[in-house]
């Protein structure tokens, strides 16, 4: 099996992040001086995706316009000696295929995937959540792909959370797989635990592989936690059919979909930035001092 494509929800309604979001997507919001969703597709693509679908709703046609080209802006670069800005700003919208679909109505993130099924056929294919930005040294979904290609199988993004935090996330039933120590056989998964319900500290964050068989659990998945249709349901039905890996992966996750993740994600991307590391070092400590 190959995984050529990717998809891409996007289309929640950002409430943690009103008022911006009122106009501005979440996934359009800068890191630096990226919006989230390039750092996304980047990783896609650095995974050896080909072809991705942005799952989009109507008040974020601007996530459509960041990925096309813009030739009066790159005429009036070059005009101006700005060539390489110009290379920079028409390479966004040659990164991959890209095509974009609504989602009608958000129902949930296990809806979202589910409208993708016309674009992914009988193909396996990742998904990755557009306000999540990973930065492993190789790319999270590589990670994914890598063992969903060996084992001709479906995988998830997991990792150990602290416990008193699992309820925000969802908690997973699994077991060993003979000779991983990284790599663990799913067998159950409940999203949005309450106390009685945790199986384990090990969570699904925000990368996935599948095989077309999630559309089989999807079809008829009732909505779940919080009246949504849940991924994560669909998920723990697939896992009785098929296997299903949950990948403990290499690489910091970052969740920019609510104030706190998003600022801290700012300053670790600027802290690292060649251009503006040393400046946000600088300014940061003069900061502290000026705090302390
Ligand atoms: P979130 O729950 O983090 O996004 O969904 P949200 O619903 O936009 O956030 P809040 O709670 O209102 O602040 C995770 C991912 O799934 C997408 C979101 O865009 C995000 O990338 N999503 C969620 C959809 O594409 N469709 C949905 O119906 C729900």
């Amino acid at each position: 099996m190959k995984v050529r494509k990717a998809v891409i929800p996007a289309a929640g309604l950002g409430t943690r992040l009103l008022p911006a979001t009122k106009s501005v997507p979440k996934e359009m919001l800068p890191i630096v001086d990226k919006p989230t969703l390039q750092y996304v597709v980047e990783e896609a693509v650095k995974s050896g995706i080909e072809d991705i679908l942005i799952l989009t709703n109507r008040s974020k046609s601007s996530m459509e316009d960041y990925f096309d080209y813009h030739p009066e802006l790159e005429e009036k670069l070059r005009a101006s000696g700005r060539e390489e800005e110009a290379d920079a700003i028409r390479g966004i919208a040659d990164l991959a295929n890209i095509v974009f679909m609504r989602q009608k109505e958000t129902l949930g993130l296990g809806h979202a995937v589910y409208c993708a099924r016309s674009f992914t056929g009988d193909e396996p294919f990742a998904v990755l959540l557009g306000d999540d930005v990973m930065d492993g040294e190789k790319p999270v979904t590589l990670q994914l792909v890598e063992a969903a290609e060996e084992y001709g199988c479906s995988a998830v993004g997991a990792r150990h959370v602290a416990l008193d935090q699992i309820g925000k996330y969802c908690t997973l039933r699994y077991e060993e797989m003979p000779g991983e120590d990284k790599i663990f056989r799913l067998l159950d998964a409940i999203e949005k635990p309450r106390p009685e319900e945790i199986f384990s500290d090990f969570a699904i964050l925000g990368r996935y592989v599948f095989t077309p068989g999630i559309f089989t659990a999807l079809a008829d998945q009732k909505p779940g936690y919080g009246g949504e249709i849940q991924l994560t349901d669909a998920i723990a039905r697939l896992a009785k059919r098929e296997t299903v890996l949950a990948v403990d992966f290499e690489g910091r996750r970052f969740d920019t979909g609510n104030v706190p993740g998003y600022l801290e994600t700012v300053v670790e991307y600027a802290l690292s930035s060649p251009e503006y590391g040393g400046w946000m070092r600088e300014f940061i400590l003069k900061k502290a001092r000026e705090l302390s």
